[in-house]
């Protein structure tokens, strides 16, 4: 145990890791949403040694500059892009998130939400509820077929390679896009093709579905002009983040039938989704939960937690599997 030592939990999380952490240092739980603002994260980071943040919380420069004291972030997403890693290494601080252990929940939870969207689940659903289920329909809810359609992967990482997997099993033939290619043995297990451009892969795509990281260079990386190469029947699929698709062109193709359907787990500016999608029944709307399983969830704060561990114990952060 050691008190002097304080940690940030910037939101309650499982309770297994909230007492993992209590048990050993000085841990403030802040209230869900507190720390997605910047200002409390300027006022209040400076007096711990430690953070695990959530996906929402802008650790910027600014904040982390601020921070004389910090030694770890550990973000308890695998996703980064809401910390300044660069300036983080400047400032000698430790950054750590949750790679491995959500990979199969996040696919099984994109692949849900393509299968939602393919066979109009939601919207069927909502028909039967509002009272007009009147009997099996010959020509009612048709959706898409998988077997033989092709699924167009944006990042072929570990997400992008579960989610190939699961579609595989449904007789879908995969095409990907990444910044580098994936290797041999991948390739030949999915009988994946690689295409060098992402215009190229939604001319030829079913569905695509995205699992890049959000980068300067993917940042509406699906806008208005991009949608346009898509089939007039194809649908895409965001788990990844909401800022690689330009929600208002989204929107706008969805309604003028540029692409014939969507499933979002993830928003621009969230938790705020374009007023124009909830009307919409092409299109899925998920609130952020591809990887929301009891032991996904566990397993990220746990892994998360040991870094802050192993960092504050003085392990070499060569033996500590999860730093950036
Ligand atoms: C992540 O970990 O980056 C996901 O978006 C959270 O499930």
């Amino acid at each position: 145990m050691n008190r002097t030592r304080r940690i940030l939990i910037t939101e309650p999380i499982v309770p297994a890791v909230m007492e993992k952490l209590s048990a050993r240092y000085d841990v403030t739980i802040g209230q869900r949403g507190y720390y997605n603002i910047k200002e409390n994260l300027l006022n209040d980071l400076p007096e711990y040694d430690a953070v695990l943040c959530m996906l929402s919380n802008p650790l910027d420069g600014d904040v982390i500059k601020s921070a004389k004291r910090l030694q770890i972030i550990a973000n308890n997403a695998v996703g980064y892009n809401n910390i300044d890693v660069d300036t983080a290494r400047e400032a000698g601080i430790l950054v750590a998130n949750t790679p491995d252990v959500l990979t199969d929940a996040t696919a099984d939870g994109t692949f849900a939400l393509l299968l939602a969207v393919a066979r109009r689940i939601p919207e069927a659903e909502r028909a039967l509820r509002r009272g007009e289920f009147d009997g099996w329909n010959p020509t009612g809810f048709l959706g898409m077929e998988l077997r033989g359609k092709t699924l167009g992967i944006i990042g072929m990482g570990r997400i992008g390679t579960g989610v190939a997997r699961r579609a595989r099993a449904f007789g879908m033939k995969i095409a990907y896009h990444n910044r580098s290619r994936a290797d041999h043995a991948t390739e030949t297990e999915l009988e994946a093709e690689y295409v060098d451009t992402v215009p190229a892969l939604c001319r030829q795509s079913d569905i695509i579905s995205l699992h890049c990281p959000l980068t300067a260079e993917t940042k509406h990386l699906m806008n208005g002009k991009m949608l346009t190469n898509m089939k007039k029947t194809a649908i895409l699929i965001n788990a990844a983040r909401g800022p690689v698709v330009d929600e208002a062109a989204l929107a706008a193709a969805l309604k003028s039938g540029i692409i014939a359907g969507a499933g979002l787990d993830v928003y621009e500016h969230e938790p705020e989704v374009h007023p124009d999608l909830p009307a919409l029944e092409n299109c899925v709307l998920l609130p952020h939960i591809t990887s929301a399983t009891d032991e996904t969830r566990e397993a990220m704060g746990h892994l998360a937690a040991d870094a802050i561990i192993g960092v504050l114990e003085g392990k070499a952060a060569e033996s500590i599997a999860n730093l950036l």
